[in-house]
């Protein structure tokens, strides 16, 4: 997503400079390409040669240096993002001052790029008039202010004035900034994870799925643009993205009643999640007692929501339902594919290595209505879920 975005890093004099190394680490992982600003304050906090060393360019410091000129009009110019972490107490009230004794508060005064800062500093300064009074001034100018975290702050006291963990600063970046466009107004439902039906108040039928696929698929759409609900079997993630609205539930029939609840408003469905066939006829409300002859029970089918939802299809809707099989694979998934009324089917063979349950990666086929076969060898789920989203945009537009 950040893939040759070009971000400008401005770095002040606040103790959380040294969390910015991780930031570079983060920004670089995600092929972002980078270019940093200190103000000589900051250079005290953290290294310029850890810096430099990690982007493999210099830090730019000072407007005359090696008796050439760091042209602060170009690289404010040059950023699709110009990001200020942490922030400082005294850059924040210099730059509601429109104050410019340094490059990095030159090249904010010359910046044509969005601007965003993640403020680090003591509670007491946090909450100080003045420093309400500036945070406020730079919204009023259209930067995009992060809020401080609470916890515990270099002078020992805890209280709020922490700077925003990089992981999230990251998030903002992508969630704000960098999102695609070619779903855009459009909205997605999608299904994750396993279902658990309930046995008695401890035991339950369930499946190995983790969710990954699913999530990843959550991913992927949203950050081309897309409204999405995930609506989420028990798993161990949490959504990536603050805007993707995470439903939680347990069992088929829950699940079949979220999805049956929102169908109707969505432009596409994708049907990923290992929903249990069966459940037990009856609950029991008590834990059962072990027996010696063993024990026996009845069960009856769920509700098969991908069907359901193939029935109030209209032709505005694209709905889309995985198969995960273990033999006569490509024919098993094309009945599916009639049966339960699908625009597309995606086919998880358990044969392939690497493929299915719990990895982080998965091979699949995609089968539609037209015959159409795309085979998506080994990658990461998040890689192949980037790819099942281009298909069905081909698709849904064809
Ligand atoms: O979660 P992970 O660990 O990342 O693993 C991903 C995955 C292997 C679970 C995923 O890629 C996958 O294959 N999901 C479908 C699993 C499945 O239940 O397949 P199925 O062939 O039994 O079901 C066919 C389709 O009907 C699926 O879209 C399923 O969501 C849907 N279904 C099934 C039963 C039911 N009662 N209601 C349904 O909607």
């Amino acid at each position: 997503m950040l893939k040759n975005k070009k971000i400008l890093l401005g770095i002040t004099g606040s103790i959380a400079a040294y969390k910015i190394i991780l930031l570079v680490r983060m920004l670089m992982k995600e092929n972002a390409e980078i270019k940093i600003i200190m103000t000589p304050a900051a250079t005290q906090f953290v290294s310029p040669l850890v810096l430099s060393t990690l982007i493999q360019d210099k830090v730019a410091i000072d407007f005359f240096s090696e008796n050439t000129w760091a042209n602060h009009v170009m690289l404010g110019r040059w950023a699709d993002v110009f990001i200020i972490a942490p922030l400082s107490v005294n850059t924040l009230s210099k730059m509601a001052n429109g104050q410019c004794d340094n490059l990095l508060l030159a090249t904010y005064l010359s910046a044509t790029c969005p601007v965003l800062v993640a403020p680090g500093m003591d509670e007491d300064m946090w909450h100080h008039a003045a420093t309400r009074k500036n945070i406020e001034t730079l919204k009023s100018y259209g930067n995009h202010i992060l809020t401080v975290q609470k916890g515990f702050l270099a002078s020992g006291l805890q209280g709020e004035g922490r700077m925003e963990e990089p992981e999230n600063i990251l998030l903002y970046l992508k969630e704000n900034f960098f999102r695609g466009n070619q779903l855009q107004g459009k909205k997605v439902l999608i299904t994750a994870g396993p279902t658990y039906e309930a046995i008695d108040p401890v035991r339950f039928i369930g499946n190995h799925s983790s969710g990954k696929m699913g999530f990843a698929l959550a991913d992927a759409f949203y950050e081309q643009g897309a409204e999405v609900t995930l609506v989420s079997g028990p798993v161990h993630l949490g959504k990536s993205y603050r805007g993707i609205q995470l439903i939680s539930l347990h069992s088929a029939n829950e699940m079949y009643n979220a999805c049956m609840d929102i169908f109707e408003e969505m432009d596409i469905a994708v049907m990923c999640a290992a929903v249990a066939d069966f459940q037990p006829e009856t609950v029991s409300k008590e834990k059962l007692k072990k027996k010696d002859q063993g024990l026996e029970l009845t069960l009856i089918q769920t509700q098969d929501i991908l069907k359901s939802l193939g029935a109030l299809k209209k032709p505005n809707q694209f709905l889309v339902g995985f198969a995960l099989e273990t033999e006569n694979e490509n024919k098993n998934a094309l009945q599916k594919l009639v049966s339960k009324n699908a625009d597309m089917i995606v086919l998880n063979s358990l044969r392939d290595k690497g493929a299915g349950f719990g990895t982080d990666t998965n091979a699949v086929t995609i089968l539609d209505k037209s015959g159409n076969e795309t085979t998506l060898p080994l990658e990461t789920k998040k890689e192949i879920a980037q790819k099942i989203i281009q298909i069905i945009i081909q698709k849904a537009h064809a």
